[in-house]
Order: structure tokens, then sequence, then C-alpha cells
């Protein structure tokens, strides 16, 4: 049996883990033969492949990003469509596909098996909103690469009795600010899930300032201010149709700064949470889940993802990802908000 590896949508640590776990477990438990689709959908669109044998994943657990390369292709658009696609598997000799990616990546392979075609999915996002996952391969790693950044603007905002303000990513949910705001002890966590007042921040910070602290404040890039309709934007929209997000931190230093008096300075970490290697926990999570979806293929689960549940490997229909967001729970912001101020 042939199989053909897709990763789309936005990479994040732990691609490769899934791929070389996927690839190891085929290879010796089943003689399964691989092959990798280039850029996402791209590849299965055109069907442009790399041949993927045992020593082309050789250490590549650690590795960040990902050797098949990704893309934001739909592979409805354009030349696309099912029966393109089942002519170049066809053609090809690839009887199944693991596509591991994020909501749109598995909407389309929902579309796709639909139509026919025999998908299982593996599920991606850096920012943790998928649904029907306990936790996805890569969040870890970026609370991390988050933390550690956040407590460097710290210290230099202690020398500088400045207030700091970090952006992280979290386009629809708060997972990255909460968990790295928590971490490095955030004075006010700003989150997408949560309506927040201009008002309510200035106290946060007035209070630590008074205590002698330079406060410290962490934003989700899709948190939306008062008064605003829609998260801060203004790079225009991705190929998927999406705003691209990113500034907010910007937008709110001068604010806050000219209602507290303190001198305000905004870092936006961006992409930088999703490069690099994947910390232990993502390599093997990351890990498991690629060879839970040989299990998948072998048990010819078409339309199934494999998630994370509790400390299990389980398999799920694309429905319970697709739909829901995991959004942060009211408990889990009340809970940190104790510590606010
Ligand atoms: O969906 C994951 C994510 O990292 C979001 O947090 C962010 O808004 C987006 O991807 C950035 O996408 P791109 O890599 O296309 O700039």
């Amino acid at each position: 049996m042939k199989i053909g590896i897709l990763t789309s949508g936005g990479d994040c640590p732990g691609l490769n883990a899934v791929i070389r776990g996927a690839v190891l477990k085929g290879i010796k438990v089943h003689g399964q033969e691989f092959v990798g689709f280039r850029d996402g959908w791209r590849g299965v669109v055109e069907g442009d492949v790399m041949e993927l044998p045992r020593q082309s994943v050789r250490g590549i657990s650690k590795q960040g990003g990902t050797i098949l390369g990704t893309s934001r292709t739909n592979p409805f658009e354009g030349s696309g469509g099912p029966e393109v696609i089942k002519d170049n598997l066809k053609r090809l000799g690839i009887d199944a596909i693991i596509a591991i990616g994020g909501e749109g990546t598995l909407a389309a392979a929902k579309r796709l098996t639909d139509a026919g075609l025999k998908i299982v999915g593996v599920p991606k996002t850096v920012d943790n909103d998928l649904d029907a996952t306990d936790y996805t391969f890569g969040f870890d790693t970026a609370v991390q690469i988050a933390t550690e950044a956040i407590d460097r603007l710290r210290t230099t905002g202690e020398s500088h009795h400045r207030t700091m303000i970090a952006e992280v990513m979290g386009r629809h949910v708060g997972w990255i600010a909460l968990h790295a705001g928590m971490a490095s002890g955030a004075h006010a966590i700003l989150i997408p899930e949560q309506k927040v007042s201009m008002d309510q921040v200035t106290e946060w910070v007035n209070e630590a300032h008074d205590r002698g602290r330079a406060p410290l404040v962490v934003v989700a890039e899709g948190f939306v201010p008062e008064g605003q309709e829609t998260p801060h934007s203004e790079r225009g929209l991705d190929t998927f149709g999406r705003p691209r997000l990113g500034g907010i931190a910007e937008q709110l230093a001068p604010e806050l700064e000219a209602r507290t008096g303190i001198e305000t300075r905004a870092t936006v970490l961006g992409h930088i949470q999703r490069g690099g290697v994947p910390s232990a926990f993502d390599r093997v999570l990351a890990t498991r889940l690629g060879m839970a979806a040989i299990d998948s293929v072998v048990d010819k689960r078409w339309g199934t993802m494999v998630s994370l549940n509790g400390t299990d490997i389980v398999h799920v229909g694309f429905d319970a990802a697709l739909g829901n967001l995991k959004v942060v729970p009211q408990s889990r912001y009340d809970e940190a908000a104790i510590l606010f101020g």
C-alpha cells in the first residue's frame, strides 16, 4: 500500500515528528510505502510528490517546520477538485492520504472524503483551537517560546520602569496568551473570548505600577478592544479571505501610556512562536498521532482524524473537529484574573 502525506495551512513545530511517526510505523509494521505531497493541497492537485523512504525521516522529529513544505491552497479552487485528485492518485499509485492540518485542511479533507477519496486526518493548530482534541502539537512549544520572550521583556521593562505589552498568536482563541501570560506572571491577559474595557486594563496596570512593578500585559492578536467590532488588522486578507492579524499591541500601547502616564512599549512575537525545534511534549504527541494515523489507514477509518483524549490517542470524525472552536472557558479566565493587577 502506498500512502501520500501532506502538511497544509500555517506550519508549527511537530509536523516533522508526525511524518516520521507515520512513515516509520507504516514501513516497520505494515511494509507500506510513502510519498509526500509538496506544499499541502497544491502538491495533491498538481501531483507534485517526493519519495519518503525510511532514511528521509531520519532525525527529523526535532526539526522545526515541515520537510514537505506547506501552503494555504484550497484543493477545490483553480484546477483542483475531487476528479483531478482521483486521477493524480491513480497515476501515482497512491492508495490513501494522511492530511495534517487545521480546520481549513480538515474541512477540505471532509469534502474530498465525501466525494469518495480515502483520507485520514491529523489535527494541527498552534493556537490550540480545535475542539475535538485536548491539545494540538505545536501549542506547547509556542507557549514555551512566548514565555521565554515575555520573561526577557520583563527584565528590560523593570530596568526602565515601563509597561511592556507582549502580543502573541491566537486568532480566535486566547490559549497561548492565557498559558504564556500565567507562566510569566502577567498583570493583565487580553484574549479574543473576553471583552475587557480600557478602564479595567488601566486599573490593572496602575495597581502593578503602584506596587513598584513594571506592568506586563499579554494580548492575543485576536483580542477585540472596546469600541471595535473586529480584531486589529491592517495587512489585508489571506488566501482563505481571512484578515491577516497582528498589531493590536501597537494599537494599545499609546492609549495605555496616555491613560497611565507610564512609558509603554509593545512587542509583537509573531511567527517566532511557530519556528524552531518542538518541545519534548510536542515531539511525543506528534509522533504518537502520526503512528495512530497509520492505524486509521489500516482500519480504513476514512473521514476521521486522530486526537488526544486525556493521555489516549483516539479516532474522531472530521465533523467533530469542524464548526466548534475550543475557546478558553470563563472559569479558566476567571482563575487567571485573580492574579491580575
Ligand atoms: O492559525 C495559526 C496562525 O498562527 C494564527 O495564529 C495566525 O493569525 C495565522 O496563523 C498567521 O498566518 P500566516 O502564517 O499565514 O501569516
